[in-house]
């Protein structure tokens, strides 16, 4: 088995690394990085880092508008999929970098394969919307992170290849935790112990180019009642800038540059709580026992709200302000991803015949 894996942005350096090490070595995985992130805190630190081989090639596409950045990966990984002529292209989560992989190989027809299957968030407004529908409708075979994810894909006609994985998030949470607890240096750097600080991300379009939103969660933010650790994506620095919020964000937030997977999850794991707009944070805290603020108005992670970790506030400054600080108490935490056994659940899906 030849296989193609296409990864290009922060979130898939995670999800990738404990299916390339479950893969038998009779299998030959070439890694392709599109170089949609490039930054070395976005990129490299991963490498550096994580159980991942360096990628076999890196395209270096860099950012620009959506057409362009798809464009341009579409065409130099169509000459590479020829050229390499493997029987599996591999493709993780929603990113540009997902889409452009999934277009170009469901017309060269090896078997596609798509990890984070059925997950909708019903906005279309998200760019994300956008790559995985369409990625799950011209798959081969599709990795479901949970039931629901599942029963959407059935909602949406689509039974063949489908496969109810688990979340590989929770695998790579569950080999890098310990390490993470014992070698991270994080808080004493940033001067934070265990429970005294909240814990922020916010990097999704519809909020920080929205200045009005950005503006919201910023104030409901400063309001927390523990100093806000805020690790910004380059995205929203920029935002915050454009918007004339730079000073009132890093004069009431500690505002730091993104850090490696290590040292966010030690971050995570000792915060009092975290607000995020991240897909995949809000799956971290659930796995880390972290109530979780959602500032968005919907999540593709509806279990987890559903059970009561996870709430849902919007860009609502007085929401984000009261979920910051009302008392939480969870009742027992239910099974929903699956038990960190989905790497090896995909590379059967991989290898099924
Ligand atoms: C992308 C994904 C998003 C994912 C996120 C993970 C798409 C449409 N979006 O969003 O689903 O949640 O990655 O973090 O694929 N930039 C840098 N350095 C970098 C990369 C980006 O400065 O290394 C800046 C550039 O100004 C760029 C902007 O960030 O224009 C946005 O980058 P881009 O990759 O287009 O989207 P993300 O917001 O990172
Ligand atoms: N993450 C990280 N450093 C940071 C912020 C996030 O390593 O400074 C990790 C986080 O643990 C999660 C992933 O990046 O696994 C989430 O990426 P992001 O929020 O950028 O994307 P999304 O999940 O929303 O697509």
């Amino acid at each position: 088995m030849h296989i193609l894996t296409v990864v290009g942005a922060r979130p898939h350096f995670i999800k990738a690394f404990p299916v390339s090490n479950e893969l038998p070595d009779s299998y030959e995985e070439v890694l392709v990085h599109t170089g949609q992130h490039y930054d070395d805190v976005l990129s490299q630190v991963f490498f550096d880092e994580l159980p991942i081989p360096e990628p076999d090639y890196n395209l270096g596409v860099g950012s620009g508008g959506h057409a362009e950045q798809t464009a341009e990966m579409m065409t130099q990984l169509d000459a590479l999929i020829e050229q390499e002529a493997p029987d599996t292209v591999l493709v993780y989560g929603d990113t540009n970098s997902t889409l452009a992989a999934a277009l170009v190989a469901a017309k060269r027809s090896p078997q596609l394969v798509h990890v984070e299957a059925g997950l909708r968030s019903h906005n279309w407004e998200m760019p994300e919307e956008v790559n995985r529908v369409v990625t799950d409708h011209i798959s081969d075979r599709l990795c479901a992170p949970s039931k629901l994810a599942v029963k959407i894909l059935h909602d949406e006609g689509l039974f063949d290849g489908v496969y109810l994985t688990g979340d590989v998030m929770y695998d790579a949470l569950l080999q890098i935790k310990e390490r993470a607890l014992a070698q991270s240096t994080v808080l004493d750097e940033l001067g934070y112990a265990d429970g005294e600080y909240i814990l922020a991300t916010v990097h999704r379009p519809g909020n920080t180019d929205d200045e009005r939103r950005l503006s919201a969660i910023i104030e409901g933010l400063a309001t927390a009642p523990l100093p806000v650790v805020f690790p910004a994506h380059p995205r929203t620095v920029e935002a915050l800038q454009r918007h004339g919020l730079w000073e009132r964000t890093t004069d009431s937030l500690h505002l730091i540059d993104p850090v490696g997977y290590l040292d966010f999850v030690r971050l995570l794991h000792g915060a009092e709580r975290i607000a995020t707009d991240s897909g995949g944070v809000q799956k971290e805290a659930f796995y880390l026992d972290v109530h979780c603020v959602t500032l968005r108005d919907e999540t593709e992670w509806m279990e987890t709200v559903e059970c009561g970790w996870n709430v849902l506030v919007g860009a609502d400054r007085d929401a984000i302000s009261r979920e910051l600080r009302t008392e939480v108490s969870h009742s027992e935490k239910p099974t929903l991803y699956g038990g960190g056994t989905a790497a090896k659940e995909i590379v059967d899906v991989i290898g099924d015949q």
